[in-house]
């Protein structure tokens, strides 16, 4: 995935670029550039790297423009290199394009081009685009951006300048998001709200098929088939500050900080205590459904598919509904058991996984009632879904997630609790969940506060090689999350596995260096995890427990223990997976890893 950014306005529009590409380098960050309009020509730099070298490259130029485009970039088609990095211009270096998104039919489109006399100089799909508008061009930019899109195939948010229409921006969305900003006398237009929030907060989300062209007096909106569409404004909720460290190393640990806060965020006016239910607007129209329901799918990937997992324990528990899970790559290339009695949850952060959002329509063509569980409003999954809930956590930048999965399991609890008082769970059984919930902002907080034990323990394991994280039931896909914590911002392999499996293969790793993190916590399970501690300490294994605070019988057996509070079983994801986000915190800080922005990865995977 990738990001872009597009001013123009009255002020200088190289400090505007480079600053909004810095709030959007979560979205990745091999390589950086920008394209900026002048009497002389188009003014184009780009650079592999970070958008600190993009900065560097510009700060001694004098640039007085104020009209540009500016990408940073997630390589899908060639390497990272500074050929490579967009923006990508034609022939003649008059017309510039920023790309996010995949080009499905490029190479076709190459030979085509190279017929036509066109010289491609880099092994980018982007490139393509460029020169189709140039193919196409015969004086309208924003006419000859749609001819040349409506022969592409693929995904795309792009923003084209032009040596020829100076004070013109034409931006086209298919496929990966765009978001336009009307500042009143200047306007913006970039891959998400990050880069305009500090400007204005009245956007424009633009929807597929559709294309703007920006002025200095504003936009006007039309489709691919030329249809004009009205603008519809819309507010931007979060502040500025949510979207800056404020005073923490790193987002991800401000992130982890935060917890607490998203949680009652995402409790916020959906209890019912005298119902012993949850209130949960975005279902209401679904009730119905969500009486009648015979299966439920829960898809998505990643951090969001661990979720799911912890939502499939809740629901079954809760509903007797027969619930699978799946990886939404998996989901939507096989065929899947799916009609009008399912209900398919969608679980994503960015509200524009690629894979996710595919496995949602495959759903719905299959005739399933599809519900989003997102965090970014007015994402493209969570307008392509039937309904939902919004998990309100406000932007999560640092790539490795950590306040979205425990506010997308709190959700998920909201909703098994909803349905489950629709069928099994009496009031009093629904009252006493309400009391436990309301108690987890609070021990989150608690848990937070052993941050400096936690990092103690990550000083004797930082220079481990693997790691094994083991566990049961409900935190069975707590032992995956904290695995992939680890592994996505320390780089150190590591696994999850259910507790019990160690012995059918896995224990043959076990050895003295080979860390064993187990959630070890005063569930019902716990006397069984005990026996698989014993089996692991019987062949030198170290052992980090997380326990029941409490809990002297495991503190006797067990070095390393992370004590944290007592909670009902459905519930402990919540608390639980906290130490294994600040152990993965601090291994990976410990290794002078950028927990930020982790190599290879981006923060959202809009392509396959
Ligand atoms: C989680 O730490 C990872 N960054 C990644 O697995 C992520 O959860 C996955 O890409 C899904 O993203 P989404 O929730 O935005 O759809």
């Amino acid at each position: 995935m990738c990001g872009i950014v597009g001013y123009i306005g009255k002020k200088p529009v190289v400090p505007i670029l480079i600053e909004g590409l810095k709030r959007l380098e979560y979205r990745g960050y091999d390589s950086a550039g920008i394209a900026v309009y002048s009497d002389t020509g188009l003014i184009v730099q780009k650079v592999a790297g970070r958008v600190s070298r993009l900065e560097d490259l510009m700060k001694d130029q004098q640039i007085r423009s104020k009209i540009g485009i500016a990408h940073t970039r997630w390589a899908t088609h060639g390497e990272p290199t500074d050929k490579n990095a967009h923006p990508h211009t034609d022939c003649k270096g008059r017309i510039a394009v920023v790309h996010n998104g995949i080009i499905e039919n490029c190479n076709a489109l190459r030979e085509y081009l190279k017929q036509k006399g066109h010289k491609l100089r880099t092994e980018t799909d982007t490139e393509v685009i460029a020169h189709l508008i140039e193919e196409n061009y015969e004086g309208n930019l924003l006419k000859a951006v749609r001819i040349a899109l409506s022969e592409v195939d693929g995904t795309y948010g792009l923003a084209v300048i032009s040596l020829d229409h100076p004070r013109e921006i034409v931006c086209a969305r298919n496929g990966s998001p765009l978001v336009l900003g009307d500042g009143g006398d200047e306007f913006f237009v970039a891959s998400d709200a990050a880069p305009i929030v500090p400007h204005t907060r009245q956007v424009v989300y633009l929807e597929d098929g559709e294309l703007a062209s920006i002025t200095d007096t504003g936009f006007t909106i039309t489709t691919l088939e030329e249809k004009e569409i009205t603008p519809k404004i819309e507010e931007i909720s979060w502040t500025l500050g949510q979207i800056e460290k404020e005073g923490f190393s790193s987002f991800m640990l401000k992130e982890i900080f935060e917890q607490p806060v998203t949680l009652r965020n995402a409790i916020r006016g959906r209890l019912n205590m005298t119902d012993g239910t949850a209130r949960l607007d975005g279902l209401d129209r679904h009730h119905e459904q969500l009486e009648r329901v015979e299966n439920i799918v829960i898809t998505g990937c990643g951090t969001a598919w661990h979720a799911g997992l912890i939502g499939e324990y809740m629901l079954e528990e809760m509903t007797r509904v027969p619930v699978e899970v799946e990886y939404a790559s998996e989901f939507r290339y096989r065929s899947p058991v799916v009609d009008s009695k399912t209900i398919l949850f969608a679980i994503s952060q960015s509200g524009e996984t690629t894979d996710t959002l595919a496995a949602l329509r495959e759903g719905k063509r299959r005739g399933a009632t599809a519900l989003g569980i997102c965090n970014v409003v007015g994402s493209t999954i969570a307008r392509a879904t039937d309904g939902g809930v919004y998990i309100h956590a406000g932007p999560e930048i640092g790539v490795a997630s950590t306040k979205a999965f425990t506010s997308q399991i709190m959700v998920l609890s909201l909703i098994s609790l909803l349905m489950g008082r629709m069928r099994t769970i009496s009031v009093d059984k629904g009252r006493g969940i309400i009391k436990a919930i309301e108690k987890i902002p609070d021990q989150v907080g608690q848990i937070l506060e052993l941050d400096k034990r936690i990092k103690d323990i990550a000083q004797d394991f930082y220079k481990k090689k693997n790691f094994l994280f083991l566990g049961r039931g409900y935190n069975f896909p707590v032992a995956l999350e904290g695995a992939l914590k680890l592994k996505e911002i320390s780089y150190i392999h590591a696994e999850g596995y259910p507790a019990a499996e160690m012995k059918h293969g896995p224990i043959a790793l076990i050895d003295e260096d080979m860390p064993v993190v187990f959630i070890a916590i005063r569930d019902c399970v716990f006397e069984k995890v005990l026996s698989n501690i014993e089996e692991v300490k019987s062949r030198k294994g170290v052992v980090i427990a997380i326990t029941t605070e409490g809990d002297k019988e495991i503190e006797s057996k067990v070095k390393y223990c992370i004590p944290i509070p007592k909670t009902i079983d459905i519930l402990t994801p919540l608390l639980t997976v906290i130490p294994l986000q600040l152990l993965a915190y601090h291994i990976a800080t410990l290794k002078g890893c950028d927990v930020d922005r982790p190599r290879n990865l981006a923060k959202s995977v809009t392509v396959e």
